[in-house]
């Protein structure tokens, strides 16, 4: 079996739990899978089968287009439900009633999905007292879930005091990752971090801008907006001051 090939839609219902305290019981269940190779959809194969525990002891395979028994209660179920020729065309109907359109669905949305990253470069921790500095590179909700994130340092890539993280799932179908690098300011340097992804047509740069560490950026920008709003609030104080106080010079009451 080719490994490109997809099994999806294991609808699976449990029709019967027996026993009590659920983990010590038994299962009797019902599976729907459709199989696809991406480039042969329509050569999709329904395997309708029924089980006990983890035996399958009965099973429809389109292909074949009949049920076939593998437990000795399974052979006699089979050869019962072959000679019901309307039970085996709806089966039959079901590959292109249910697997068709579902497998297309699961093409365009899922086997072909590709969503960019969003990268963030960030300052983890800066250079004191001849203590190396580290840089954080984060990427965030891509899909799917290989990706490549490297770092250069005036264009050579950089192998030693990288710490890479897993891609990690975010649990709703997109990863993140997190590069960490290690180094020592060197002035006049490039440093970047260099994502490639599926997504992405070619590989994408993020240059670290080390004209100030981002927490300080932050603070002086913070400041100088709380700055220009003191100032707004002032004037706007100031005028109405003025307003008010030459209203009452120039309409005398009485
Ligand atoms: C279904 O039957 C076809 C034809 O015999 C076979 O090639 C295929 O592997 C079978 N599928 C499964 C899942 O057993």
């Amino acid at each position: 079996m080719s490994s490109l090939q997809y099994y999806v839609s294991g609808l699976i219902f449990v029709s019967t739990l027996l026993g009590v305290g659920g983990f010590n019981g038994y299962y009797h269940y019902i599976s729907n899978q459709c199989r696809f190779t991406p480039n042969h959809l329509s050569n999709v194969e329904l395997i309708y089968s029924y089980w006990f525990n983890k035996a399958e002891y009965i099973q429809f395979n389109s292909t074949v287009g009949k049920f076939v028994g593998y437990t000795e209660f399974g052979v006699h179920n089979a050869e019962a439900w072959n000679k019901d020729k309307g039970l085996l065309a709806n089966w039959q109907a079901q590959r292109d009633r249910y697997c068709k359109p579902n497998v297309q669905i699961d093409m365009d949305d899922i086997l072909t999905k590709k969503v960019e990253p969003k990268v963030r470069l960030t300052m983890g921790k800066p250079s004191t007292g001849g203590h190396p500095a580290m840089l954080v590179c984060s990427a965030y909700h891509f899909y799917p879930k290989m990706i490549r994130v490297t770092w250069h340092r005036d264009g050579q890539e950089v192998t030693g005091n990288v710490i890479s993280s897993e891609e990690l799932a975010d649990g709703d179908w997109y990863y993140q990752t997190h590069s960490h690098l290690e180094f020592t300011p060197k002035s006049g340097e490039k440093i970047s971090c260099v994502v490639e992804h599926i997504s992405l047509s070619e590989p994408r740069e993020f240059v670290w801008d080390p004209s100030m560490p981002e927490p300080e950026r932050n603070k002086i920008a913070i400041g100088a907006a709380a700055l220009v709003l003191g100032l707004i609030v002032t004037a706007a104080g100031f005028i109405y001051y003025k307003t008010k106080s030459r209203g009452r010079i120039l309409v005398p009451s009485g």
